[in-house]
This record gives C-alpha cells, structure tokens and sequence, in this order.
C-alpha cells in the first residue's frame, strides 16, 4: 500500500481528483468504479472545475457505483444513483448511459445483484477504484463479518452505519436497512485502487486497514494485498499511523 499524506480534507480532495484525472487523461475511455458519502465530494467538486476549464474530458468515461440503498430509486434524493448525478455526473460531460450504479428498485434482490456482476463481468477489470472508508472499516457495504464477499450482494447494514448515515436523511428510522454492495472480489479486481480518507473518526479504521492483520473483522484490511493501492488520507485520519 502506498500512503499519500495529505494536510487536511481540501488536500486529500485535490490529490484524489489529480489521480482521478491522470487515470481520465492517461486513457479517456477508462473504466472508473466511483463511491458515495461525504469523503469523496471534495474531489468530485474539483475535477468538476478542471472539467469546467476544459483540462479534463469524461464523454468517453464509463463509471460503476459501490452500491445502492434497497429499495430507494433512483429519482429519490437519498439514493445514491440521485447523489451522482446531483454531486457530479449532472456537471461534467459523461455518458449518462456509462454510469451505472446497482439498482435499489429491483427489490428482487438475487436478479438486481446478479445484474450487477454480469454488467461489470462484461466491461472487465476497473482501471481505478475510488474507495472510501467506514469508522467501522468497511468497503462499499462489506461490513466486518466472518469472511470477505466476493460478487455483488445485499448486506444487512450495521447499527454504526445506519447511525452515521442517518446525517442525511430526516430520521434515522428512514435510513434503509439493507442495501446493494459490489463484494471484495469486485473491488479487488480493480487495477488500481485509491482509498481515499479524512477525519480523526477515521483513524482507527485507516490504521486498521494499514498494519491490522488481514482479516474481515476490518473489511478494508484485504487491500493489503492488492498490488496496486494508494491510501490518500489527511493527517488527521493517520493520525495513528
Ligand atoms: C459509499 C460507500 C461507503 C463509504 C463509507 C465512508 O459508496 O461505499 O463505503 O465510502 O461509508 O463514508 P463517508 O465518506 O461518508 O465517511
């Protein structure tokens, strides 16, 4: 793992839309694998404004979610499909039909997942995976558990995440309780991957991830043994480290 220290939440954005671009410039037709939540707005805002000032070209980008709240479509505001468009795709110049995120309104749960893998299975290997982190150590929704997943599937969520994602929605009984989530063999099958992180919620988790032992009580421990991942974090959220 490769650990790119940055100052603080608008350097660790900076950074991850630099990687994000290169990829973009490097090969315009790339397939990128995009996360949700707060960690990755900064960076989405950014390339945003290259993409404004005419440095960075996204019509030949194609683009595959980590997951999807079960059962919100993708027209309601708290989906994650509806958080792409508004935090990004509505402001730069894709290929509305190249980006794609599971979908929560299939609540036919086996057929929504097995969608998923078929569509990814047929683009092959991601170029760059865009993750974020959760306190608990999570990747997309694989929360700690017993063994590490592998195709797409739905998760039940854990009470920290519900909790930590109730910030977004009127209540915390409106909070979805399962959601859609690429597996670690998805996620793993990326050719490269960019953990992107901030905050000192966060450090337990990123030192976790670092130097833990390999194990799926922290879920995001496995990218240690991918040959090709870079941790973009602010000081804070290495704190540990
Ligand atoms: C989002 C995702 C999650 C988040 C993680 C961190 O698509 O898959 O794993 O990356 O929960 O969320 P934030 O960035 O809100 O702290």
């Amino acid at each position: 793992m490769r650990i790119i220290r940055c100052k603080d939440y608008a350097d660790m954005s900076r950074k991850t839309a630099n990687i994000i671009s290169a990829q973009v410039i490097l090969k315009p037709n790339c397939k990128l694998g995009l996360a949700t939540g707060t960690t990755p707005i900064g960076a989405y805002e950014q390339l945003i404004k290259w993409y404004e000032k005419g440095d960075v070209d996204f019509s030949e980008v194609s683009t595959y979610n980590l997951d999807e709240y079960l059962g919100l479509g993708g027209d309601h505001p708290q989906s994650y499909r509806y958080f792409m468009n508004d935090t990004f795709f509505d402001h730069i110049n894709i290929d509305k039909t190249r980006t794609h995120v599971p979908d929560g309104s299939n609540l036919d749960a086996e057929a929504a997942c097995a969608a998923y893998d078929e569509l990814m299975a047929a683009a092959g290997p991601l170029d760059l995976q865009l993750l974020g982190i959760g306190r608990n150590g999570h990747v997309g929704f694989n929360e700690p558990g017993e063994s590490f997943s592998k195709g797409t599937h739905c998760v039940e969520l854990a009470q920290s995440t519900i909790e930590a994602n109730s910030r977004l929605f009127d209540s915390i009984d409106d909070v979805p309780r399962k959601a859609y989530s690429m597996g670690v063999q998805n996620i793993m099958s990326a050719k490269t991957i960019l953990v992107a992180a901030s905050g000192a919620d966060k450090a337990q988790a990123v030192h976790d991830m670092i130097y833990g032992p390999v194990s799926p009580r922290c879920t995001a421990s496995i990218l240690q043994l991918h040959a090709d991942c870079f941790v973009v974090a602010d000081e804070a959220a290495l704190s540990l480290c």
